[in-house]
């Protein structure tokens, strides 16, 4: 076995009821003047009130302004709004779309610049300003990670900033936060966590990883004990608590189950990495309406299936998390069950099976499959290496 690390926020508190311990988390964190980064609909559902409680004897500043998939411009008022304020800690508060805008207010306060300096592997020079991350929905696994995403509106795609110094400080995870989290929202962040967790148990092995191109740093590292074991919790997880989350949002139980696996997911995928579903994802996310989670769980299993012959026995583990296999068959027959399981899981829950029907025209998919191959980073832990420009237009060409 060759050596690995582990990396997490610098701490992680879960459970119901836990927003109420921001204060203390707060304090510890030596901070008087907090800026909560969120948006109007968690204003509305009085989950900014539920955050903003605690903070008893701070000076609070609420920014309402997030958008789904951030656009720049919003940051960009994010960050304008922060500076004035000049806080000591950042929260964010939402979905991965708030929470990587808290990011980049975090590090753009600072090191100064512009959000889109800092796009890339590592470029930021230092640590940011302390961040809490808050989830309210259950997917994306932002909180324990150290990317941002967000959309640039000239080119028309998603770029990420990678750095070890975008770790929040704090994840507090409260499932009771995710209560009114809506069905397609929560169908396509749960989704989401799946993806992660199948993309890091499936990511290529370490010393391989290392040796593949482009190298340099980097906060992926391929396949490792600890993330696999996070990931077989996360897959579990979903494919036992997302149908009864999605079908009753009140169904307290399951939005535990689902709060759980996201963040599980995060930790996998923060330090095993994701692959060529999130390669693939980024263009068609960039050209058309659709969330993250949704454009994931749409290609996901064409991916799989592209990748299923170097990675039989982790698809027939899949295939036994999911309860989609006997325990006494052969990987050969169990690994497509992890295919039909998730497939049939993403039509339960309602995600969309065909680009198509996402506004997508046949003429998009060159200049997509071109993109997607370009994102080497991700190209690096996909098992199955390389990817050819070609292979990956016929992968868009059956989700077409
Ligand atoms: N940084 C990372 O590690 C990472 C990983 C995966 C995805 N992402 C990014 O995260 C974004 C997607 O995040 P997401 O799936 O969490 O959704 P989101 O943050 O885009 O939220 C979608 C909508 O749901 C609403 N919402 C969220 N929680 C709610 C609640 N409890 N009650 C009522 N409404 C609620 C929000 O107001 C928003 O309008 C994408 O931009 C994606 O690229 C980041
Ligand atoms: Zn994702």
């Amino acid at each position: 076995m060759s050596p690995w690390t582990f990396h997490s926020a610098g701490s992680l508190i879960f459970g119901r009821g836990t927003v109420e311990q921001l204060g203390a988390v707060v304090d510890r964190l030596r901070a008087k003047r907090v800026f909560v980064v969120t948006d109007e609909i968690l204003v509305a559902a009085k989950l900014a009130d539920a955050v903003t409680a605690p903070l008893v004897g701070k000076t609070v500043e609420v920014f309402t302004g997030c958008k789904p998939e951030p656009p720049l411009e919003i940051i960009r008022q994010a960050v304008a709004a922060a500076r004035e304020f000049k806080p000591d800690v950042v929260i964010g508060l939402g979905g991965g779309s708030n929470m990587d805008t808290a990011k980049l207010v975090a590090l753009v306060l600072a090191h100064g610049g512009e959000p889109t300096d800092y796009v890339g592997d590592c470029k930021v020079p230092g640590p940011v300003l302390p961040l809490i991350c808050v989830p309210t929905t259950a997917g994306t696994g932002s909180e324990v990670f150290s990317l941002d995403v967000s959309t640039t509106t000239e080119k028309k795609i998603k770029v990420s900033c990678l750095s070890p110094y975008l770790r929040p400080a704090v994840a507090l995870v409260d499932p009771l936060l995710t209560m009114g989290c809506p069905k397609t929202v929560t169908a396509d962040s749960g989704i989401d966590a799946l993806t992660h967790a199948i993309e890091a148990f499936t990511a290529i092995d370490q010393a391989t990883f290392l040796k593949r191109p482009p190298g340099g740093e980097t906060v992926y590292q391929g396949k490792n004990p600890m993330a696999d074991l996070m990931a077989a919790e996360a897959i579990t997880l979903v494919s036992r608590f997302l149908r009864r989350a999605v079908a009753d949002g009140k169904d307290l139980a399951a939005r535990e189950g689902m709060a759980l696996a996201a963040t599980l997911g995060g930790l996998a995928f923060a330090n095993a990495g994701v692959a060529l579903v999130h390669a693939m994802e980024y263009p068609v996310g960039g050209a058309v309406h659709v969330s993250h989670g949704a454009g994931n769980g749409l290609l996901l299993p064409y991916v799989m299936r592209y990748n299923m012959s170097v990675r039989s026995q982790e698809f027939a583990n899949i295939a036994l998390f999911m309860d989609a296999a006997e325990i006494a068959a052969d990987d050969s027959v169990n690994a497509p069950r992890a295919i039909e399981a998730v497939e049939n899981l993403r039509a339960d829950i309602g995600i969309p099976t065909r680009l198509r029907d996402l506004g997508v025209t046949e003429a998009m998919l060159p200049g997509f499959a071109e993109k997607a191959f370009s994102i080497k980073r991700l190209m690096r832990v996909n098992p199955r290496f390389p990817a050819s420009a070609d292979e990956i237009l016929g992968i868009y060409r059956m989700a077409y």
